[in-house]
């Protein structure tokens, strides 16, 4: 029988500023899409990432939670925190920094440092904009 597989999550919060205005569109239909937040604003953002995988029996750990949070903070808190999130942030130049996208991004960085998960893989991406808006990745093909 297979190892029983758990999911482990780290959080990380971080506040940065960001605007809702789509290029494509015209600034009335800007305004009329995002309301307030077609205007730069703050949030007080939270990420998190699940990783799944088997339990070590020898460790009893999926994977050291404390690399899960130096890859997070590497990857997204070192270059978001503070941030205005369309204009200061290089790796979201050209990306519209809905929670959405951030996720997306934030996914393919942590991705992108799987080789560090050992054999757990990455699950999820939640990243919560405010106390009622939060969306999840799952990566592609779900
Ligand atoms: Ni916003």
């Amino acid at each position: 029988m297979a190892r029983p597989e758990v999911r482990i999550t780290h959080a990380e919060e971080f506040s940065a500023a960001h605007r809702l205005h789509a290029p494509q569109l015209s600034d009335a239909e800007n305004k009329a899409l995002y309301g307030p937040c077609n205007t730069v604003h703050g949030h007080n953002y939270r990420v998190e990432v699940t990783v799944t995988g088997p339990v070590d029996p020898v460790t009893g750990m999926v994977m050291n939670l404390t690399e899960l949070m130096r890859i997070m903070r590497e990857e997204i808190w070192d270059h978001v925190d503070h941030q205005h999130l369309n204009e200061t942030v290089p790796f979201l130049k050209g990306i519209l920094p809905t929670a959405e996208n951030l996720a997306i991004v934030f996914w393919q960085r942590v991705h992108a440092q799987r080789e560090r998960l050992g054999s757990a893989r990455l699950f999820r991406v939640r990243v919560v904009e405010s106390r009622d808006n939060f969306v999840d990745y799952f990566g592609d093909l779900r």
